[in-house]
């Protein structure tokens, strides 16, 4: 939903062909009412003059219709975790299957704009990290790659419950989840791999992340606290996330903490840094459906084909 509604307002963008299984045959209306779109649901992409797909689909489902798509002409943008991973053994671990394109994964540049920009102008493949994994990286990177953290990164990790998609299911019932909160995958969450990976490019010295995430009875966001052991002083820390991120426009540093409802609606990473004694506690928000998902989608996209990073996703603030 996110995407399109994203894409429809893009001046450089024809929203050519959307697919989907339940609404084939259907005209877009039926589930755009508020846009101005023509056409009627297809079941699959026809792929004759289509410069990019966007695919939205579950993890496992998209993996094995990439070639077909880059053979057809189009660059590919991935929202799945299906290409998110370098390592093809990680896939049966995390997600129960062999992957079915593993010549891809090397193929593919992770959809991180605050780290992989360069990359991301020829990639033909793009596979946009996890709404909790994009708030978990960015929160830590800039300390990591200072090499200024301790061995021991601890991630306590919120998500709004638009995280889990669309498709109804008990663990996201209104009457399950409503006026209440609880952590999950205490035991290994799919985004912990995506997180260890970027981390560890960024430095090899062999960082340890807990991460554990929860959910809490809100629509939208994620809000990620960090703790570590600090060398050096948070004056230097707070320096440190200020050149990291200072040419970013997305990933603003504050003076103080960030709350989910900062962050909604917007493309924005928002993170604040501070301390009890040695043990920094880094604060990071975002909105899981725009930045941690379909605003990074197109941010990524904008720079693959030469727009401005910014086109389509300046958004008013929306508060409260
Ligand atoms: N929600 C988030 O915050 C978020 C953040 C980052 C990344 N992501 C990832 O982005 C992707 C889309 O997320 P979402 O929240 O839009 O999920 P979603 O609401 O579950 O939508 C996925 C859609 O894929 C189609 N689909 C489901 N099973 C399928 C199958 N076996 N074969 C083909 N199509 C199938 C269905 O649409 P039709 O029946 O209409 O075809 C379904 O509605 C997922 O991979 C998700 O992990 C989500």
């Amino acid at each position: 939903m996110t995407l399109v509604h994203l894409l429809a307002r893009h001046p450089g963008v024809e929203l050519a062909q959307l697919t989907s299984r339940s609404f084939a045959g259907q005209p877009y209306s039926a589930v755009f009412p508020l846009l101005d779109l023509e056409g009627t649901f297809r079941s699959e992409p026809e792929l004759d003059g289509i410069d990019v797909v966007f695919s939205c689909l579950p993890h496992n489902v998209g993996a094995s219709k990439a070639q077909a798509w880059l053979d057809g002409g189009a660059r590919v943008i991935d929202m799945s975790a299906d290409f998110r991973l370098k390592d093809a053994a990680q896939y049966p671990v995390w997600y129960k299957q062999e992957h079915p394109a593993p010549d891809l994964l090397g193929k593919a540049v992770l959809g991180l704009p605050e780290l992989h920009e360069q990359e991301l102008k020829d990639a033909q493949l793009i596979a946009v990290p996890g709404c909790y994994s994009t708030a978990s990286i960015l929160a830590l990177a800039p300390a990591v790659a200072a090499g200024v953290v301790g061995s021991d990164i601890v991630v306590d990790a919120k998500s709004g419950v638009s995280g889990a998609g669309r498709s109804p299911g008990i663990g996201t019932h209104f009457s399950e989840v409503n006026e209440s909160i609880g952590a999950y995958a205490i035991n290994g969450h799919r985004h912990l791999p995506e997180v260890t990976q970027e981390l560890g490019s960024l430095n090899a010295n062999g960082l340890r992340v807990t991460f554990v995430p929860h959910l809490v009875p809100m629509t939208r966001g994620i809000l990620v606290t960090c703790y570590f052991d600090l060398k050096g002083s948070l004056a230097e820390l707070n320096e440190t996330y200020m050149e990291f991120y200072a040419d970013q426009p997305f990933t603003k540093v504050l003076a103080q903490s960030p709350t989910t409802k900062l962050a909604s609606h917007s493309n924005l990473f928002l993170v604040n840094v501070a301390a009890q004694g040695q043990k920094a506690v880094v604060t990071g928000a975002l909105d899981n459906l725009v930045k941690g998902a379909s605003g990074q989608g197109v941010e990524c996209f904008n720079i693959a084909f030469g727009f401005d990073r910014t086109t389509a996703l300046e958004m008013p603030v929306q508060w409260p």
